[in-house]
């Protein structure tokens, strides 16, 4: 099964970006754990993050026209974004929706999100071992 983690706007600078919100993991290390777990379960895993939002949606289109599961962080497109939660909604697989932090814990404008009611799974605060996680999730779904 080929899996998509879709990773949204500023999470290309993960490592640098807001460390002690987002730890010291480096965009490349993150597709590089994505990448390893989806070997040991047997997905084929294939990362990608953009910060451009038509970017996002195609990828989201690719997704629902191939059947594959999406693992989504959508940054901060997951609080506002209709676009990008018209075209996740078009999945067939599942869409799991995560955060490195927990958006529960910090300003109220995170606390919502357009994304939520149409996931199949949402996690957050579990850092970047969130997708390891979904990815687990995803694989024992195919046994
Ligand atoms: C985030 C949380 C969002 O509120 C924020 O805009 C991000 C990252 C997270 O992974 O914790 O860019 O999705």
């Amino acid at each position: 099964m080929k899996v998509f983690v879709l990773n949204g706007p500023n999470l290309g600078r993960l490592g640098k970006r807001e460390p002690s919100v987002y730890g010291s993991t480096t965009h490349a290390d993150l597709a590089e754990l994505c990448v390893r777990t989806g070997k040991e379960l047997g997905l084929e895993v294939e990362v990608r993050q953009t910060d451009h939002e038509g970017e996002m949606v195609g990828w989201l289109h690719e997704a629902a026209d191939g059947g594959h599961p999406v693992v989504l962080n959508a940054g901060a497109w997951t609080h506002y974004s209709i676009a990008v939660r018209d075209a996740a909604a078009q999945l067939s697989a599942p869409l799991i929706e995560v955060h490195i932090s927990n958006v529960h814990k910090r300003e109220q404008f995170r606390h919502h999100s357009v994304l939520s009611d149409i996931a199949t799974a949402v996690l957050a605060g579990f850092g970047v071992a969130g997708y390891p996680l979904a990815l687990r999730w995803l694989a024992e779904q195919q046994r």
